[in-house]
């Protein structure tokens, strides 16, 4: 019997769990942990993302500030604004929502956030320290796939993890905290000969390639746990519609658990950043 992995039920968990130590943290310090969200212009996609941060933010009881910034906004003033951010002590936690227009620089944004508050785990001090296996602040939809696997999985150890996709802010981190659970890991990109064969082989297969239904049904082996990153919009009968990298329906029978999308990863990121913002606080003020 397949296991649907509720990713949805999970993240209500976690955020229950923050919300309560958040009252504690509050009674210790007489402090409310905040988190800054930063959003630029009014992509619809990334408005929705802002949206239930914000929204998750208050279900944890933590201080949700937002600043909302014009799309033609000059980089001499987002660096300000992420400045005072950085200098206020009532915030704990800054995310900038990416990706930024095109006149912005993502990287030299994630870089001016103060390694301290960098929830999104994106800053090259945080990737450093993840790597090195030193305390970190640890990117959020990872943090959440490793909480998912490790719900369904007791040891990880010794189990073969592919992970398609190479990315900052998905692939390489995913990599690294596999690597530290002990699994033997492999990384499968674009320029990948075989990737179908060395897919088969894992025993865990996590999919973040943004590429819709990207993963076929026999390119999973009997029995493997299957967690799938994309949210792709899609057309089908001229309806929009969200799926996944892996292809859900016909992939279910063969793997022992699975997440499906929507209500897997996503749910989790959310859930992980309001984590990540409590571990800050929690930082700062030790
Ligand atoms: N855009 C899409 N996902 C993310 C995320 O996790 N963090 C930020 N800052 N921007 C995003």
């Amino acid at each position: 019997m397949t296991i649907k992995i509720d990713g949805k039920a999970l993240a209500d968990e976690i955020v229950q769990g923050v919300a309560e130590k958040v009252a504690a943290f509050k009674e210790k310090h007489q402090i409310t942990p905040g988190l800054a969200v930063v959003l630029v212009g009014n992509d619809p996609a990334s408005s929705v993302y802002v949206r239930n941060k914000v929204k998750r933010s208050e279900q944890a009881g933590l201080n949700s500030i937002e600043h909302y910034l014009p799309a033609d906004v000059s980089q001499a003033e987002l660096d300000a604004l992420v400045d005072t951010l950085n200098k206020d002590d009532s915030v704990h936690g800054i995310l900038v929502q990416l990706p930024l227009p095109a006149h912005l620089s993502d990287q030299r944004v994630i870089e001016a956030i103060a390694p301290a508050k960098d929830v999104d785990g994106f800053h090259p001090v945080s990737a450093g320290r993840l790597v090195t296996g030193q305390p970190a602040l640890v990117p959020c939809t990872p943090l959440g796939c490793m909480i998912m696997l490790n719900r369904q999985c007791a040891d990880l150890s010794g189990k073969h993890a592919v992970v398609i996709g190479r990315s900052n802010i998905v692939g390489k981190p995913m990599s690294s905290l596999l690597l530290q659970a002990n699994c033997t890991v492999t990384i499968v990109h674009s320029r990948t000969k075989n990737i179908e064969a060395i897919c088969k082989e894992a025993d865990i297969l996590v999919a973040a390639v943004g590429k819709p239904l990207f993963v076929k049904p026999d390119w999973v082996k009997e029995g493997a746990i299957v967690i799938d990153v994309g949210i792709n919009a899609v057309e089908v009968d001229g309806k929009r519609k969200l799926v996944g990298d892996v292809d859900y329906e016909a992939i279910f029978p063969h793997a022992s658990a699975i997440t499906p999308v929507p209500g897997g990863v996503g749910p989790m990121t959310i859930a992980c950043l309001m984590q990540n913002t409590l571990t800050a606080a929690e930082f700062q003020l030790a």
